[in-house]
């Protein structure tokens, strides 16, 4: 059951939520009497995703021609990311890379010096199809495939765009490339359920429909009341209200560092309006421990900690004894990595709430196709909760363009 795959523990938060309200705002997302209703696609979205099967045939396609190039950036680029590197073995070969997603010369260098030896295919998304970083990165990637592939390129490259609009869609319409539809109302933030999550996900052979089953339990179980969503999205409005402006997204497990990074964005983008907003923050404990431990412990208080924590481990090594037990660790010999993790976890909870930080604690059932894809839609559902009862439409990103216009005139583009 989904009840299990995320449990939201409020019991070190210190203040009490409004459920009503978040209650209230959820009933909004469903009838869709609130701010931003045309952008509400992503609220079923998992118990009406069409076509997996097709998905997984073109990814299967793509995977037999060498390594997949997943040019995108933003929303078209963080949840691939975040699932794949929660699901997969970081020592091993990928089969997924990522472009598109800055403007360095260095990377693109790199990357091009990278594809020198090796095939590989390209999945280039952007839902306007008009985004000058993975439009830039997609020129350079065609150009590689036609000099090497000549009139066989178009079968190594597929558009995740939208259905009608945008220099993208025009170009594969022209092209004859495959395309794949991110749909009118699903923004980027909320876009890891549609092809431009899934078609790259799987092309990192994972498991989509067990994603979309965690995500559909999820989203059985925040529909009401809105469920552990509301509970977490009432509890943050509550610590803001009491001057906690910050919120740190903490994890004790390196594979969930690109789920924060995509958590940022998803909580930034939706709420960071008129003044108002969470800062969403993220740290990798116990790595951070150790740089940004003492700012937590000791610094402005205005920020509460969510911790991000796993609770069935796939895999562990116990601590070596050692006979000379110079470093002093032979008191700790045979005990397991993950449960000395554990006690790290509680220590440093125990701490930070001593220190004047309230914590969150969301217990992730473990690291699966299926649990994850409950968890995203958990912190979607929330997303969209938190911002009404901030009171800010959640689905726009008004700010996003203020940056292009700059950037384009500096650059002398046409018209600005
Ligand atoms: O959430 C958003 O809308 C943005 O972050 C976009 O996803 C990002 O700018 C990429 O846009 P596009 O998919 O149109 O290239």
């Amino acid at each position: 059951m989904a009840l299990d795959f995320v449990k939201v523990d409020i019991t070190h938060a210190g203040v009490t939520p409004d459920l009503a309200a978040a209650a209230r705002c959820n009933e909004l997302l469903h009838t869709g009497k609130g701010a931003g209703n045309d952008f509400l696609g992503w609220v079923s979205l998992p118990s009406s995703v069409p076509g997996l099967d097709i998905l997984r045939r073109e990814a299967e396609r793509l995977r037999s021609q060498g390594v997949v190039v997943v040019v995108g950036i933003g929303g078209s680029y963080l949840g691939a990311k975040a699932v794949i590197e929660a699901l997969k073995n970081p020592f091993a070969e990928p089969d997924v890379i990522f472009a598109g997603h800055n403007l360095s010369g260095d990377y693109a260098h790199d990357l091009l010096n990278a594809l020198e030896e090796r095939d590989f295919s390209v999945v280039v998304i952007s839902k306007s199809g008009t985004t000058t970083e993975p439009a830039i990165a997609f020129r350079m990637l065609r150009d590689l495939l036609n000099r090497r592939y000549g009139e066989h390129a178009k079968e190594r490259i597929v558009a995740v765009t939208d259905g009608s609009r945008g220099a993208l869609k025009t170009m594969a319409d022209n092209e004859g490339w495959p395309t794949y539809v991110i749909p009118d109302d699903v923004g980027g933030r909320y876009s890891v359920f549609t092809p431009a999550g899934l078609l790259p996900i799987a092309c990192a052979g994972i498991d989509i429909g067990q994603l979309i089953d965690g995500a559909q339990e999820m989203e059985s179980l925040c529909a009401g009341n809105g469920g552990p969503a509301a509970v977490y999205a009432a509890m943050r409005n509550a610590l803001y209200a009491k001057g906690k402006k910050i919120e740190i997204l903490a994890s004790y497990e390196p594979k969930l560092q690109y789920i924060a990074e995509w958590w940022k964005q998803l909580f930034g983008e939706s709420e960071g309006k008129h003044g108002r907003g969470i800062f969403p923050a993220s740290v990798n404990y116990t790595a951070d421990l150790h740089s940004m431990g003492q700012y937590i412990q000791d610094g402005e208080r205005i920020m509460f900690e969510t911790v991000l924590s796993v609770s069935r481990k796939l895999s562990d090594v116990p601590v070596m004894r050692d006979e000379e037990d110079l470093d002093g660790l032979n008191f700790i010999a045979g005990r397991s990595l993950n449960d000395i993790n554990r006690i790290a976890e509680e220590g440093v909870r125990m701490a930070h709430v001593d220190g004047g930080v309230p914590n969150i604690r969301l217990e992730l059932m473990e690291l699966s196709a299926k649990s994850i894809g409950a968890l995203l839609y958990f912190f979607e559902k929330a997303c969209g909760i938190s911002g009404y009862m901030l009171g800010v439409n959640p689905f726009d990103q008004p700010g996003v363009e203020d940056y292009k216009r700059n950037m384009f005139k500096l650059l002398g583009k046409p018209g600005y």
